[in-house]
């Protein structure tokens, strides 16, 4: 497969550290020297089926692609208003005149390279010329505000990129260990007059440590395991866009493969963490300022819930 189109959407509020330190025992200082994060843009007056349309149409406009030649949609999101319909159908009804089949997944902050995986797969066994792929996501939404541990990481946001058949794509890995205790979020249900159970629903819970060291770890396996694959060392690699969580996990990683900073193109600095849509909204964003030359090696790798991970290697 190769990309042929990107896009992305952000919320218009601007949250600074200081903000959030006005009602939360927090400060600009833990924040910014234990993650990088200096502002996050969170849903206000806009909501995430808006900025999932907005971004998977500038996808779609800037491949290119005319919408009724979009024979699959995937959306990779972890949670929104609707249980059901799928992100993906309102997406659809929201681009214009397109029929395709459409498809919800949640492979966390993972979950735009669980995306590219199938979307390969499609597009290998025919079923597919172009895929568009939208991530989209509001963690703000369940984070729990009262709790600086979690609340202060995240932020809203959506990125997509239109995929077609191409050789662009060098290898990929995906990967998943269950360990549901180290980070989750359990939404709440209707009760039923048979269910004997209270309600277990529970705001976003992490145990940062964990996440940390499974993060580096998961990160580099995937990212060696791709090089091997690949014939390359670290040193081939023009560009390394990991998931925006944390710059001091980025960092680990980096010092790991022994790379420059110039390699590691961020952005959580302003937009936090926005889960799946981080690697996708990085991409549009390099994209536009024409910092991805035709031919440039890129290294994407992302881990999250579950825990999974996700690895690909491709050529821009
Ligand atoms: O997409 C995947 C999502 N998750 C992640 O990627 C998270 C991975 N983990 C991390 O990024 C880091 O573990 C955190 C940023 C979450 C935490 O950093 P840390 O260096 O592991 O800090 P810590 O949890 O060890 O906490 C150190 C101190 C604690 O106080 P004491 O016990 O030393 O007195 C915390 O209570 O910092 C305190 N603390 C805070 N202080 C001010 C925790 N959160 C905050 C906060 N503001 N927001």
């Amino acid at each position: 497969m190769k990309i042929i189109g990107t896009g992305s959407a952000l919320p218009t509020k601007v949250v600074s550290n200081d903000m959030l330190a006005g009602f939360l025992d927090t400060s600009d200082e833990w924040i910014t020297t234990r993650t990088g994060i200096a502002t996050r843009r969170l849903l206000s007056d806009d909501n995430l089926g808006d900025l999932a349309i907005e971004a998977a149409r500038n996808a779609v406009a800037s491949s290119g692609v005319p919408i009724e030649e979009i024979d699959y949609i995937i959306c990779s999101n972890v949670a929104n208003n609707y249980v059901t319909p799928s992100l993906s159908t309102i997406i659809q009804g929201g681009i214009g005149d397109c029929a395709c089949p459409c498809m919800d997944l949640n492979g966390a902050c993972a979950g735009f390279i669980y995306a590219i995986d199938i979307a390969e797969a499609l597009l290998k066994t025919d079923r597919a010329r172009h895929v568009l792929i939208v991530c989209a996501e509001e963690p703000s939404k369940f984070c729990n505000w009262h709790q600086r541990e979690t609340s202060v990481l995240f932020g809203d946001g959506a990125g997509a990129v239109m995929v077609t058949g191409g050789d662009n794509l060098i290898a990929r890995r995906v990967t998943a260990r269950s360990q549901k205790d180290v980070l989750y979020y359990k939404r709440p249900l209707e009760s039923t007059p048979y269910d004997r159970q209270r309600d277990t629903s529970e705001p976003l819970v992490m145990n940062g440590k964990d996440v940390f060291r499974m993060a580096v770890q998961g990160s580099l396996g995937d990212i060696n395991t791709l090089l091997k694959e690949g014939g390359l060392v670290p040193n081939d690699i023009d560009f390394y866009l990991l998931h925006q969580a944390n710059l001091r996990i980025i960092k680990s990683i980096r010092e790991s493969l022994n790379q420059p900073e110039d390699k590691f193109p961020c952005n959580l600095q302003r937009y936090g963490n926005t889960s799946s849509a981080s690697i996708p909204i990085l991409i549009d964003e390099l994209a536009r300022e024409g910092r991805l030359k035709p031919g440039a090696l890129l290294m994407l790798s992302a881990f999250g819930a579950g825990f999974v991970t996700g690895g690909a290697l491709l050529r821009w």
